[in-house]
């Protein structure tokens, strides 16, 4: 197969899928599933990416109780994990009562890197000083360029310069005001760049945002009481100790660090899709950050403090209400609208509410791996998928779902097939009781 395909960017959706089939040996229409959508939102879509061939589906979710900051919330989630939202309204709930999720958005801030190569190694220090002077200056530039980017609003908030080998970098800090942020600041780098190599005498190489966090990350708190972890108190009190003791795990251990996060990004970049948002940066910004003490370390952390457990949450958190894939996309619209955002368009509200999943998945991971494992009620869950995937219809989905739960025990293929089977010989009724 030869993957050189000259002009594949500039053919419309239907003939790059038919160039792809061709390409494959692929018979004609196969992968006409992707084209599943109006034709008016494949243009849409095809505007939205380049070399686009189709839509690929995700579910949609809505998780419920959550209570952040004294206000009750639905939050919208994208994901094809399943379990992910059922843990999310899990964890939502454990900590509704009380106070609630607590959380604190310092002031939000971008900032943005211009590296100088080749400044003169007599004339560094006069560059520096003669940089950070300017301070004014820049920050007329970024007052213009956020008035083309995002209608106003934000400021140059720090300039910094540092030496990295033989390159100075200049960091640029801004406020993004309620955009993300990131093209704006590489906006302002690239507009400096020309006046940066003028004060420097070097050469400007890179100009772009870096998605490292500036300034302190979003904080979410949460507690909950031990008896309400389990209907029996001894048990109640093991699962405490042991989300404690996972939690303690994860702090000397990498290993379980990064599946720790893992699980807490399960919950925040499913918000983050839902609501357009580069995820990719968060991620990025959030594991540098899991590691600023020179060790990878969970993001959030439990502990037991007598009838309490207390779970607190710290990620950078570079999220906007306008700009970028943000505005104009209805779908995020509407999940604005069901965050109950959509009058403020407020970016502190979504990275609170999007901390505030964080934590709630990451106790409600905790809590089943300290009580009866994931598994059990992970792969009931996954049934439903492993079902679909071998071809069970939605209502064979959900009697092979009961048969699976009724006869308990772990979850594979196999047994996946049988009920199926069984479904099919019509040895079981549809409600999954036996004929
Ligand atoms: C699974 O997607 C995520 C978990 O493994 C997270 C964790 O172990 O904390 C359950």
């Amino acid at each position: 197969m030869n993957s050189r395909i000259p002009g594949f960017g500039r053919l419309d959706p239907d003939r790059r899928r038919l160039v792809i089939e061709e390409r494959l040996g692929l018979e004609a229409g196969a992968l006409a599933a992707y084209a599943d959508v109006r034709p008016a939102d494949m243009s849409l879509l095809g505007l939205r990416s380049e070399c686009v061939i189709g839509s690929l589906i995700l579910p949609l979710s809505v998780a419920p109780n959550f209570r952040v900051d004294d206000e009750d919330t639905l939050v919208p989630m994208v994901t094809e994990e399943p379990s992910v939202v059922a843990a999310a309204s899990r964890g939502g709930l454990l900590l509704r009562e009380g106070v609630g999720i607590q959380t604190l958005v310092p002031p939000r801030r971008i900032a943005g890197q211009v590296q100088l190569s080749e400044v003169p190694a007599d004339d560094r220090e006069a560059a520096i000083r003669a940089i950070e002077a300017c301070c004014e200056e820049f920050s007329l530039a970024a007052r213009n360029a956020h008035q083309a980017w995002a209608g106003g609003g934000g400021d140059l908030t720090g300039i910094k310069v540092y030496e990295v080998e033989s390159d100075l970098v200049v960091l640029l800090t801004i406020d993004p005001g309620k955009s993300m942020g990131a093209n704006l600041v590489t906006d302002i780098c690239e507009r400096l760049a020309l006046r940066l190599e003028e004060l420097s005498g070097g050469l400007a190489g890179l100009r772009i945002v870096t998605n490292a966090c500036e300034g302190p990350p979003v904080l979410a708190t949460g507690m909950v009481e031990v008896r309400r972890l389990h209907k029996d108190r001894a048990r109640a009190d093991a699962i405490a100790r042991g989300v404690e003791a996972a939690s303690s795990l994860a702090q000397s251990d990498t290993r379980r660090a990064v599946t720790h996060n893992k699980g807490i990004f399960n919950g925040i970049d499913a918000v983050l899709m839902a609501c357009g948002q580069d995820f990719r940066a968060v991620e990025a910004a959030g594991h540098a950050f899991a590691a600023s003490s020179g060790r990878y370390g969970p993001l959030a952390v439990w502990r037991l403090e007598g009838e309490v457990l207390t779970g607190r949450l710290e990620i950078p958190m570079a999220v906007g209400t306008v700009g970028g894939a943000v505005e104009g996309r209805d779908a995020v619209r509407l999940a604005f609208r069901v965050l109950g955002i959509e009058s403020s368009r407020d970016p502190v509200r979504l990275a609170a509410v999007t901390a505030a999943c964080g934590l709630a998945q990451n106790l409600a991971a905790l809590t089943s791996l300290a009580g009866d494992g994931l598994l059990k009620g992970h792969m009931q869950l996954h049934a439903r998928n492993m079902a679909l995937d071998a071809g069970a219809t939605p209502a064979e989905v959900d009697a092979l779902t009961l048969i699976l739960r009724d006869e308990g025990g772990g979850v594979d293929r196999a047994r996946v097939s049988s009920a199926l089977a069984s479904i099919r010989s019509g040895n079981r009724r549809r409600d999954g009781q036996e004929v």
